[in-house]
């Protein structure tokens, strides 16, 4: 099947809105140190901006889940591909998630973190589709509210194409 992209937040859009959303966690943060949590692979591109607005202290890691379901659709079955490599003991972590959808993977990755004895563990996704929720996860932290579209770019895949598009774009199906 012929598909074809459509511009749904620009390079532009998505550039200021992670620059605010810096701000506001640096001054949230002040006098603490962030441990950011890259959810791979579709956080990447996000975090590193992110992470370049952030004026305290910051360490990173990253994890990679995979969940099992069709292209487009998590099934909630949640396994864990790479684990974090640091200990979060006493850590404020941010969980940094390119899109919250279902919410499963997210209720599952932050049941297990604070399970770690992390201080405290918040979330930061770069887009919500709060139309899909099945589980309740509230992102503390939300780059955008989109409808419910298939997004791909700014580290989001479609069949794992797609991620290096420096804005957010929504697949359309030809047929
Ligand atoms: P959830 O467990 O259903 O919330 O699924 C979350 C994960 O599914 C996200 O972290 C993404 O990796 C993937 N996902 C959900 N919606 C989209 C989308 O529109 N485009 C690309 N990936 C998506
Ligand atoms: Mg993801």
């Amino acid at each position: 099947m012929a598909e074809h992209l459509e511009v749904l937040l620009s390079e532009e859009e998505v550039d200021a809105r992670i620059r605010k959303l810096g701000e506001q966690i640096s001054k949230e943060y002040e006098g603490k140190n962030i441990h950011l949590v890259c959810v791979l692979k579709g956080a990447s591109f996000f975090m590193c901006e992110l992470a370049k607005r952030i004026t305290v202290p910051v360490s990173i890691d990253f994890m990679s889940l995979s969940s099992y379901g069709s292209d487009t659709e998590s099934a909630g079955v949640v396994k864990i591909v790479k684990d974090l490599e640091e200990p979060l003991e006493g850590k404020h972590v941010l969980v940094v998630e390119d899109i919250v959808d279902t919410g499963r993977t997210l209720k599952y990755l932050i049941e297990l973190l604070k399970g770690r004895g992390a201080a405290d563990v918040k979330l930061c996704a770069l887009l919500d589709k709060p139309d899909r929720r099945v589980v309740d996860v509230k992102a503390d932290y939300t780059g955008f509210s989109i409808p419910d579209e298939f997004v791909v770019g700014y580290g989001m895949d479609y069949a794992q194409r797609y991620r290096n598009l420096p804005y957010i774009g929504v697949v359309k199906f030809d047929n």
